[in-house]
């Protein structure tokens, strides 16, 4: 898969090695606030996460980024795309999200992973539209999607958790680089 530098990030595919800085981050209440159920995850989830993404990169062609401080060679978390199936009425479509850990919160790095995302998606992947979905009061996650320019396209409920949800999207051939 494709890696991807930006001034102080890599974007790369998944090392044995990350399982155990991910599986910190996904024990953080704080970071898994906004996320599903909003339940933290351990070490066995968060390998089978991981399966489960490698897996999404082998069958579409994208998928979610391990993303490194290229500074320290810390694992941060994840910026990346994916295919939205739980919420069947955006479909088809293909959806960017995020999930650092919270001491690399408030530095710009998920705007940052979150650009050279759309970036790949357009001139990697050749995709022209890429939707945001995120939960109503996720104010973090929504100062990304207005920095990344993408507009609010409509508020629906989580068919599982049943909690508002906003969707935003981007026209890709509209994004400047
Ligand atoms: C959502 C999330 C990724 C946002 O991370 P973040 O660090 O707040 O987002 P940004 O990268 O945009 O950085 C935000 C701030 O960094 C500050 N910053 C510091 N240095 C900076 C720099 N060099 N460049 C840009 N911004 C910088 C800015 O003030 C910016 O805030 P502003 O846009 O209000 O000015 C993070 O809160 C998170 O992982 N949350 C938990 C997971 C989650 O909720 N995921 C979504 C639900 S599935």
């Amino acid at each position: 898969m494709t890696e991807i530098r930006t001034p102080r990030l890599l974007l790369r595919s998944w090392h044995d090695d990350d399982l155990a800085s991910m599986a910190d981050i996904n024990a953080d209440p704080q970071v898994m606030r906004w996320t599903e159920d909003g339940s933290v995850r351990d070490l066995d989830h968060t390998a089978e996460d991981i399966e489960r993404w490698e897996e999404e990169w082998d069958e579409e062609g994208f998928g979610l980024f391990a993303v490194e401080l290229l500074a320290s060679g810390e694992l941060i978390g994840f910026t990346g795309l994916s295919v939205p199936e739980f919420l069947p009425e955006v479909m088809p479509a293909v959806a960017i999200s995020w999930r650092l850990g919270s001491p690399f919160w408030g530095q710009g790095y998920a705007s940052e992973a979150a650009h050279a995302t759309l970036e790949f998606a357009l001139q990697d992947r050749g995709l022209d539209r890429v939707i945001s979905i995120s939960r109503v009061g996720d104010n973090a996650s929504e100062n990304v999607i207005r920095k990344l320019g993408m507009a609010p396209e409509r508020e629906t409920t989580h068919p599982v958790h049943g909690y508002p949800l906003s969707v935003h999207a981007i026209d890709l051939t509209e994004f400047q680089a």
